[in-house]
């Protein structure tokens, strides 16, 4: 399975979540605070919201909560 990220391909295996494929590809962090302070993976259980990205368009999405699928285009730093 590839997803796209930022425009690059990154290979994940089926029944990762999408921070799963980015913690598995060395991602470990893909937004800021207002304050800059890096952020991904944190709860791994859908309730701190540190690990937004955009899927397919949608904005806000966890990252944790989604599983990836193939085709997948993430956007990060905008959520
Ligand atoms: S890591 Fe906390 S909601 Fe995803």
């Amino acid at each position: 399975m590839i997803v796209q990220v930022d425009g690059k391909p990154v290979a994940g295996r089926d029944g990762q979540s999408l921070a799963g494929v980015l913690h598995a590809a060395g991602i470990v962090a893909w937004r800021q605070t207002r304050g800059g302070a890096p952020r991904g993976l944190f709860c791994g259980i859908g309730v701190c919201f540190d690990c937004l990205v955009t899927v397919n368009g949608e904005p806000g999405v966890r990252a944790c909560q989604r599983a990836a699928a193939d085709g997948d285009i993430v956007v990060t730093g905008e959520s």
